[in-house]
């Protein structure tokens, strides 16, 4: 051990002991067909799956496993692979994020548990990587990430299609421009491969944000997950863990205010999911980084898109790691970034760039040659939303950067989509969509519904974007002038729960304000008038979670989830 010679394993508080104890702790893991020499003081690093059926972009993560056992092996550790719960985005319903914070409890306690002195956490589809990421930093031993890669571009008729795609989709048929039928040809076309979405969603945006953060090896977030080289990180990374451990290189030396700010501004850099904000802001919480939703504004302000990726811009993950990788992209920002801090395997960000090439200037651009001079990320605040909301400018219409328009408000998913395509629905293009009721607590989870489509007789007038804004999220795939997490949501009853249809809504990117002319007094008088009724969940986990999620400015997590309970090796269990 480095930092302290005279350091025990944690793991020898099972493994090394004695009598009944010992046998106990031993005997049962033999039946494995373990040798006893495993038991002899080598570090026990936990590899963490998600691996999942029905969580199909970890489907190869078993295989994935193997490679990162091997390292371990190489570099004289012993595995033990353990599952976790495994949240499938596209699959969970009402949405995979109302179990994020279950997952982390899960991940959590799995680790302080068992005798493990360090971890690899295979992340990849959405909300497996904040999940596990949450409940590890609440242990705090070394830990290093290896995500799963994303899907190979999607190829239909000549064209490279991605998740992004959907969306187009959706409205064409709504129009009447696609068949069903073909839709169901493009969905094989498009997931054609192992790995998660392959733009630059919610699950890119975390595989980049823990590189960023120094959590994972370099260039772990772009290699596809089919290519052989994806294996050789995920070895690599089993090597390294092994190393972390006896130097004793724990997340929290590594989670640093100023590796949070690097994330930050390389999410708006590269266009990242408006749901990175969310995330950061509970991984922050949870290792217990002073990090707050205005601290996102401040350090994204002047940062262009540099990265051309879907939903912001034309290519895909693919393209990226061809083009150098999160590595060329980092090197693009040096003189934005905090280059002086360390990552998972012992070297600073600034080291592991050095080497980095940008090979492919369409891709990967600079921040004096920008694919779009907005930013990817903004906080608006105002007196529509007391404690903010969250846009993604650089997946916005420019024209709709500052508008005025008159409220068209729907009071829950189900109003939205028994009215939207009526034609009574009175709207126009210059009106505002206001969606309430989707938040953390008012829709338990919080689901993906922001980028809510747009009325069938606008679409059919060729309109393509309109401003939305809800306290619900979007897909880190999707885009339009779509203002999200607007906190206190509709269902704390703040002045967004008591916006009416004609109430005239102001945005305002550049000033990063969002307002609703209507007075204090008047606005307070409608509160009054207004009853809110909390959801009511009888039992179980989603009662739990109604009864402690905090607001989406805090992260979303539950209010006694935050912070660490430590790496604290427990009472004997016999
Ligand atoms: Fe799993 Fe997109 S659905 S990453
Ligand atoms: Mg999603």
């Amino acid at each position: 051990m480095e930092k302290d010679d005279k350091k025990k394993l944690r793991s020898s508080n099972w493994f090394g002991r004695t009598g009944k104890d010992g046998f106990i702790y031993r005997a049962w893991m033999k039946n494995q067909g373990i040798p006893d020499y495993e038991f002899n003081n080598k570090p026990v690093i936990g590899i963490c799956n998600t691996w999942s059926e029905l969580t199909p972009c970890n489907g190869h993560f078993r295989e994935l496993a193997e490679s990162v056992k091997k390292g371990i092996w190489e570099a004289g550790g012993f595995p033990v692979e353990f599952p976790v719960m495994s949240l499938g985005e596209t699959i969970m319903k009402p949405t995979a994020m109302l179990y994020r914070n279950l997952a982390s409890m899960d991940v959590e306690e799995s680790i302080r548990a068992n005798p493990l002195d360090g971890v690899v956490l295979l992340c990849g589809c959405d909300k497996t990587t904040p999940s596990l990421v949450m409940g590890a930093c609440s242990v705090d031993i070394p830990t290093i990430v290896v995500s799963g890669g994303p899907m190979l571009t999607g190829k239909y008729r000549g064209k490279n299609i991605g998740t992004s795609d959907i969306w187009r989709y959706h409205d064409d048929v709504r129009e009447g421009k696609l068949e069903n039928a073909e839709l169901r040809n493009i969905e094989a076309a498009m997931c054609r491969s192992d790995g998660h979405c392959a733009v630059m969603g919610t699950a890119s945006s975390m595989a980049c944000m823990v590189e960023a953060l120094g959590l994972s090896l370099p260039e772990n977030a772009a290699i596809p997950a089919a290519d052989a080289r994806r294996k050789v990180l995920a070895q690599l990374s089993g090597i390294r863990i092994v190393e972390m451990v006896k130097e004793d290189l724990k997340l929290s030396d590594i989670l640093t205010i100023k590796a949070f700010e690097n994330a930050i501004k390389v999410n708006a850099a590269i266009g990242g999911s408006t749901n990175f904000v969310i995330h950061l802001l509970a991984i922050a919480g949870r290792i217990g980084v002073p990090l707050k939703l205005e601290d996102f504004n401040r350090l994204s302000a002047n940062i262009p898109l540099i990265a051309n990726l879907q939903p912001s811009g034309k290519h895909f993950m693919e393209d990226l790691f061809y083009a150098g990788g999160l590595p060329a992209v980092l090197k693009e920002l040096k003189d934005i970034l905090n280059n002086d801090v360390i990552t998972v395997n012992g070297k600073t960000v600034g080291e592991n760039y050095q080497k980095a090439q940008n090979y492919d200037n369409d891709v990967i651009g600079s921040v004096g040659r920008p694919f779009n001079d907005a930013t990817g990320l903004a906080i608006l605040s105002g007196n529509l939303a007391e404690n903010g909301a969250v846009i993604k400018p650089s997946a916005a219409s420019a024209h709709l950067m500052k508008h005025t328009g008159k409220a068209v408000v729907f009071e829950n998913i189900e109003d939205y989509k028994a009215r939207i395509d009526t034609d009574a629905l009175e709207v126009d293009e210059s009106c505002i969509l206001v969606l309430k009721n989707v938040g953390p607590r008012g829709y338990p989870g919080m689901p993906e519904v922001g980028n809510m489509g747009l009325p069938k007789k606008l679409l059919e007038k060729e309109v393509k974007d309109m401003v939305r804004i809800s306290d619900g999220r979007m897909s880190g795939t999707g885009f339009g002038t779509v203002v999200l997490h607007v906190s206190p949501e509709a269902a704390m009853g703040g002045n967004f729960s008591v916006i009416e249809n004609g109430d005239m809504i102001s945005l305002d990117v550049q000033n990063r304000s969002l307002t609703v002319a209507i007075s204090d007094e008047e606005l307070e008088k409608r509160k009054k008038n207004r009853k809110v009724i909390p959801p009511i969940v009888d039992r179980g986990y989603v009662n739990l979670y109604v009864n402690h999620v905090q607001q989406a400015h805090l992260g979303a997590d539950m209010d006694f989830l935050r912070g660490k309970s430590g790496s604290e090796v427990t009472r004997d269990s016999h």
